[in-house]
């Protein structure tokens, strides 16, 4: 799993054990969501481009490092990547946001597309894909399928929880996309969730269930 980073921050797993239990309140579940996005922003932007800049401290003439562009995209998979988006735009303010709504179809667990719009210069922009939920990787491959056709100068995609099944699809479709997730679940259920999960991260985030 050369394209599969996987975060063993201690802060960041036990925010997730905490994001797991079914007695967290909707309330806790986005705070924590968000929470773990910004952690989780940190070790995914590491490789981003620096160039020097010259400034003047109290002191005397530098050299400091600047971000290099600061060309960055976030784009959410509806609904449940909208609550990725506070902790990672906090940390990337200068970063433009897209929407993708997809939501899986009951029946066939394929994503169904409702909406997207995107930065108009995303050519120009590294995109971070979010979305908490990696099951089947249909979504999250639907999804980089949509972005790719704007030639984007590169795609990371982040997630809370992966299954394997959802990595290996997901690797397979677009092996050039690396994986940045929080944890590697066991499996998937008869009905695609997560084992053992968070459940459905959508009506968690939103008190929709
Ligand atoms: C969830 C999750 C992902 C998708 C993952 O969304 O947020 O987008 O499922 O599943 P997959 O890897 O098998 O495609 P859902 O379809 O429940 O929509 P919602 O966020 O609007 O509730
Ligand atoms: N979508 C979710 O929200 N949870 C899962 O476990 C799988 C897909």
């Amino acid at each position: 799993m050369k394209n599969v980073t996987i975060f063993d921050h201690p802060l960041i797993q036990h925010k997730l054990s905490i994001l797991r239990d079914k007695n967290t309140s909707s309330k806790d579940f986005r705070e924590l969501v968000s929470e773990i996005a910004m952690l989780m922003c940190y070790e995914t932007t590491r490789d981003l481009p620096l160039e020097d800049v010259e400034i003047e401290t109290p002191i005397c003439k530098t050299t400091v490092k600047h971000l290099a562009g600061k060309k960055l995209a976030i784009v959410p998979i509806l609904r449940a990547g909208l609550g990725m988006v506070d902790g990672v735009s906090r940390m990337i303010p200068s970063a433009r946001i897209g929407h993708i709504g997809l939501y899986r179809d009951e029946k066939t667990m394929q994503p169904v597309e409702y909406f997207c719009k995107l930065p108009k210069d995303i050519d120009k922009r590294d995109v971070i894909l979010v979305d908490p939920m990696l099951a089947t990787g249909g979504s999250g491959i639907d999804a980089v399928n949509l972005i790719k056709q704007r030639n984007p100068r590169s795609i990371r995609f982040m997630c809370l929880i992966a299954a394997p099944e959802g990595i290996a699809a997901f690797s397979k479709a677009h092996p050039d996309v690396p994986i940045f997730c929080a944890a590697l679940d066991e499996k998937l259920n008869e009905n695609c969730y997560i084992v053992p999960g968070l459940g459905d991260a959508g009506d968690r985030i939103f008190g929709t269930k």
